[in-house]
């Protein structure tokens, strides 16, 4: 199997994480996030990926100078402007010359479970010219839901529905299998959205089937799912993966709760860290708490100082002693 994974949005919910690296290349727990979403392709067999890159691409190409990620070999493919996700797709899949073929698509920011062979397995079953894995969400009201048919296939594509109507609370998951024909009927070098655009014209010709799955998924894209889908991964939601790297110093006078300590991160006397992220090389200095909240790579939190409620500190800030910060983005997005 090949497959085009996404990688080329701005990351805007995200800053100021993203404001320095692209959201893909962000860590997870001990990697960048690319590597976990390309591994779990590689297990689902794929050999080949094109990155569809357009937000500072080289973030990508500099780190895999071998070619590999994961196992998996890698192809580039960098948009000189946006074209949304199916213009992405479609671009990335003619400059890696995967276009003549069946093709996985995915979104590179979902940490997921999700079978991929049972949605090629259902693909190839139903005859459609594409399928795409829907995933259950408490409160529909947020995405655009996908109604199916006994037959599994998509009715239509419903954006943000108000709670009490929605007709279902399955969403698009961000996984995709797609015939060549897909690919041909995208207009080339202009924006064009798989969700606005392709899957609710290829809905309204019944050609369009969904796989429907309740295995672990998260939308990495905001901090609340970023930080969510780390600790997932070590507190036994979804893996019991070490939470302290071993190149990490954690004082033995420090508290550390459900939380990751990344590579190079000192964790001093005093301090304590609940429920949050400290990413490569940041510092919580003496009597700090860090609490439900992500400091980012280098990023120093001095003596005494509170960082809480979802707070999000970019790399290489420094929040000042005794600061109390509860619900902010440092510096700033704007
Ligand atoms: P926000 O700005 O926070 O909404 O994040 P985002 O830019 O990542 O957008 P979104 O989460 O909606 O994108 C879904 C997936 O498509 C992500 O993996 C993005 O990297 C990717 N993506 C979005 N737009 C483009 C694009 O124009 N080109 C490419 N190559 N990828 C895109």
């Amino acid at each position: 199997m090949k497959a085009v994974v996404l990688v080329g949005g701005f990351g805007t919910r995200l800053r100021p994480l993203t404001l320095t690296t692209p959201k893909q290349m962000l860590p997870v727990i001990d990697r960048p996030m690319i590597e976990h979403v390309v591994g779990w392709l590689g297990s689902a067999g794929v050999t080949d990926a094109v990155l569809a890159l357009g937000y500072r691409p080289e973030a990508f190409t500099t780190h895999y100078t071998d070619g590999l990620c994961a196992g998996v070999r890698l192809h580039y493919a960098v948009e000189d402007h946006p074209l949304d996700t199916a213009g992405a797709i479609r671009f990335a899949a003619h400059e890696a010359g995967f276009a003549g073929e069946r093709l996985l698509a995915i979104n590179g920011d979902v940490l997921t479970d999700l079978d991929l062979t049972g949605l090629w397995d259902l693909h190839q079953e139903s005859g459609a010219e594409a399928t795409i894995a829907l995933t259950p969400v408490d409160d529909p009201s947020r995405y655009g839901v996908v109604p199916t048919d006994d037959e599994n296939r998509v009715l239509g594509f419903i954006e943000k529905p108000p709670a009490d109507e929605a007709p279902t609370n399955w969403i698009n998951a961000g996984s995709y299998v797609f015939e060549p024909s897909v690919l041909e009927g995208i207009p080339a070098d202009i924006p064009v959205s798989v969700e606005r655009e392709t899957f609710p014209a290829l809905a309204r010709r019944r050609s369009l089937y969904a796989l429907r799955s309740d295995a672990y998924w998260v939308d990495t894209g905001t901090p609340l799912t970023y930080l969510k889908a780390q600790l997932d991964m070590v507190d036994g939601t979804r893996d019991s993966l070490p939470p302290v790297h071993p190149g990490a110093v954690v004082d033995d006078e420090a508290y550390v709760y459900r939380s990751v300590i990344m590579d190079g991160a000192i964790i001093r006397s005093g301090a304590r860290v609940e429920n949050s992220v400290v990413s490569p090389s940041a510092v919580i200095e003496q009597n700090a708490v860090v609490r439900d909240s992500i400091i980012g790579s280098g990023a120093l939190v001095q003596n005494g100082a509170v960082v809480a409620d979802y707070s999000v500190i970019g790399s290489d800030v420094s929040v000042t002693p005794g600061a109390e910060l509860g619900g902010v983005r440092l510096p700033d997005p704007g």
